[in-house]
Formats: structure tokens, sequence, C-alpha cells
């Protein structure tokens, strides 16, 4: 099969590493792709090509597609989703993997996901949604000031505010509806009442009917060690994690994705994709905080790892609608996946370094180096954008993946890097 996978970013890698391992693939192209995706190789080592168009560049992904006809389309981003690149591929006859644009609402709209789920009895926290900055302040003051305020569409990662007290509420409010920081993307807000407990990521591949649940993964959030510094991307990941047990897990997935599933049902909404709902474990039981419409990145780095399906068997399934036929299967084995960021990420900084040391750390046994935002110039690969690499390890133990991953990171060098050196430490004993 030719496939085309859209996104360059270290979930798109994933996603090529792990469908290129697929015996049916015979041909993959990344658009745009980078420089870890160029050096992947199908079956009958046929390379992999990368194709300089942007995933949000619909027209040009369009005509390459009909042109070049790939038998499965792979969306890894938000925003082509959000912009309908499902919908305008399917009436072109192409067969894609996502959700179409009104299932992608549940991501690219907090204020539609809120309603939804309050309509459909999915637990989540006490909200409002508001385009009154003086209504929302009421609210707020209810809270006492405590609350999450966000943007209602897309905003990068930076559309949600923390706030501890009414005068951050306030300006958090004032920020997004008075002063327009996040441009369209906050004409509307939804404001949640702060809640407490660890967090984590649960997945969910769809068909349209069926929901199968994925094992948890914790991501790393904030940039500098012991949850201190900004709001990244997503700074490392681990899975599974040791807050809910297997059973824990199946209740909380059902308690979510039941009422869900019947919601979609209801609302004559198809969602084919993974649902990726970000929950805390509160201490009155989990609760949805926002739900994303794709693999999340970093989390699908060690999930892709831990997968003992054939990938490509399992996105054709979700577009067909036959998931109920298939299994999940899952290593035993632990999975950490530690990135390294460009030095100042996620504010200011420089780009075009060289990158050292990526083959010996890929020799190392049960390691991939993920790449996210790198490039290749002359034969080198320089280091492209925020988030650079994600260096994931396999291990029988959380401790032992922790150790190799952080073995592989130390081997690779570029000017400024950044890590994170307590990406899973909060599953470990002190
Ligand atoms: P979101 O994009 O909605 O997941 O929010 C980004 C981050 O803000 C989450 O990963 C949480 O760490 C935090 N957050 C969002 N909503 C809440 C909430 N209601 N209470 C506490 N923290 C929250
Ligand atoms: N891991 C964060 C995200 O994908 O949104």
């Amino acid at each position: 099969m030719k496939l085309l996978v859209i996104g360059s970013g270290g979930r798109e890698h994933a996603l090529v590493w792990k469908l290129a391992r697929s015996p049916r693939a015979r041909q993959i192209w990344c658009a745009p792709g980078n420089a870890g995706m160029a050096l992947e190789d199908c079956p009958g080592k046929v390379r992999v090509s990368c194709i300089p168009i942007s995933a949000e560049n619909l027209a040009e992904l369009l005509a390459f597609a009909l042109e070049n006809r790939p038998d499965l389309i792979v969306v890894g981003p938000d925003n082509p989703l959000s912009l309908g690149i499902v919908d305008l591929f399917e009436k072109n006859g192409l067969r894609i993997w996502g959700p179409n644009q009104q299932a992608a609402q549940f991501e690219s709209s907090k204020v539609f996901s809120q309603n939804f789920m309050e309509r459909h009895g999915i637990p989540t926290a006490r909200a409002g949604t508001f385009d009154d900055p003086r209504l929302a302040l009421c609210f707020a003051q209810e809270l006492g000031g405590r609350c999450a305020v966000k943007a209602d569409g897309l905003a990068f990662g930076k559309g949600v505010l923390i706030c501890h007290n009414l005068d951050e509420a306030h300006a958090a409010i004032d920020d997004i509806l008075v002063r327009h920081s996040f441009g369209a993307a906050g004409t509307q807000i939804v404001i949640q009442e702060l809640l407490d407990g660890p967090e984590i990521s649960l997945h969910a591949l769809c068909d349209g009917v069926t929901a199968t649940l994925f094992p948890t993964a914790q991501d790393h959030k904030r940039a500098l060690e012991s949850d201190q510094g900004l709001n990244t991307g997503g700074m490392g990941t681990y899975s599974p994690t040791p807050f809910l047990s297997h059973a824990e897990l199946e209740a909380t997935g059902r308690r979510i994705l039941d009422p869900w599933l019947k919601g979609c049902a209801a609302e004559g909404i198809v969602f084919k994709g993974i649902l990726y709902p970000g929950v805390m474990l509160t201490a009155t039981g989990p609760k949805v905080l926002e739900f994303n419409a794709r693999f999340g990145d970093p989390e699908t780095q060690v999930y892709l790892m831990r997968l003992e399906n054939d990938l490509l068997d399992l996105l054709e399934a979700s577009v067909a609608g036959t998931l109920a036929q298939h299994e999940l299967h899952w290593s035993p084995q632990a999975a950490v996946c530690v990135v390294m960021a460009s030095g100042g990420y996620p504010s200011h900084f420089t780009k075009g370094h060289v990158i050292t040391g990526l083959d010996r750390a890929a020799a190392l046994p049960n390691v991939k180096v993920f790449h996210a935002a790198t490039a290749s110039k002359n034969n080198t690969v320089m280091t492209n954008g925020g988030r650079v690499l994600g260096v994931t390890a396999l291990g029988a133990t959380l401790a032992e993946a922790q150790a190799a991953a952080y073995q592989a990171v130390d081997l690779i060098h570029f000017e400024g890097s950044h890590v994170r050196r307590d990406i899973a430490a909060k599953a470990l004993p002190c």
C-alpha cells in the first residue's frame, strides 16, 4: 500500500516508523516530514520520501494526493483536521484517516466539548461558557477566583490560563475576551473550577461506533523539572502510569467513553480517529479537562513503541468501521520518551544547530530516537524548532526504560539543548 502521512513532528515520525514496519507498506510519503522520517525504510528497503507541502496547505496536499493516489492518508496534527481535510479528501474519493470537521470540534472548540460533556453526563469540572466578560467574572467570583480560563479555539497550546485568585481570573478574562490576545480563538471562553490531582492522558481509537482504549500515559507539560516553568507542547512521556490499575483504567475509560459514544450517536457525530481525553484523577473521581481529536505528542512515541499490532490494520479498521474485530496488544515493557528541546523553548530559541551523536544513540538496544523539529542540510541533521527530538526507550521496568532513554540522551549533542531530567520520576520510588 502507498501511504501519505501529514505532519512534521515527533508524533508523525513515530507514526511513519510504525507504519513502515507493516509488511503491507510499499511506499510512504510525508508532508512535510522531517530529517528523521526521511531515513525510514518500508519493507524492501523503499525509502520514505518527504514532500515540501505544509500540513495546512490543503489545496496542494489534495493535488498531490490526486496525482499520486495513496491508498491511505494519515493525518497527525489538529490544524488540518479542524480545517476539514478529511471532508475535503473524502469528497474527492480519497481514503483518509482522522475525524471529519464536525467530529474534530471536540478539540477545535472547548465550548462545544464542555457543553457536550454536560449534555451527556461525562465527568468533568464544574464550568461555564461565556462571551460576555461581566458574566464570566461573576462565575469566576462564584469559584473564588480559583479557575482555569480557556480560549474556545486552537491556540497553539497556550490558550489555558490557570488562576488562583480573582485578580488573576479578571486579568485572564480581559486578556482573552477584551484584549483578544488569542484573536478569533478567544471569541468565547470556558471557565472551569480548578481541579487537583495527577493528570493522565487517555487515548481511544475510534471507528464511529467502537472506542478501543489504550493503556495510560503521562505527559510532562511544563518546561522545567518538578513541573515548574512555562507550559510546553510536552517535554516527555511514559507508559504505563502507576496511577490506575488495569481494572480502574477500564472503569474510567467506560465512564468517559460510553456516554461519549452514546452522545455522538444521538447527535449524528461519526468520530473516526483518536479521541485523547486529558483527565485529572481528583479525590472525587476522574474528570475530563479537555478532549483532543488526534494522537498526543509525545504520547504517540511511547504508545507506538509498546503497540504490538500492525498499525496499518488498525487505522484501516478505524476508517472502515470494523474496529470491533481487532484486539489491541501491548508490550508488557514500559516506555519512556525524553524530549530534547532547543534552549529557551517555549519562548525564544535559535535554530540551525548541528546535532551529533544520533548514530551512537540509535545503536543502543531498545532505543528509538524520534525526530521532531529537525532538518537535513548536506547530510547533516540540524535543529529546526522548539522540540527537536523524542528519545524513546523500552525497558522491562519503568526504571530501566528511563535509564536507557537518558543514556541515549547523553550521547546526543546540539548547542543549547534542554532536557528535563525527571521524566517518569513521579512514577518511581524516590
Ligand atoms: P487543557 O489544554 O485544557 O488540557 O489545559 C492545559 C493544562 O492546564 C492541563 O494539562 C492542566 O494541567 C491544566 N488545567 C486545565 N484545566 C484545568 C482545571 N480545570 N483544573 C486544573 N488544571 C487544569
Ligand atoms: N501531549 C500534549 C498534546 O499532544 O497535546
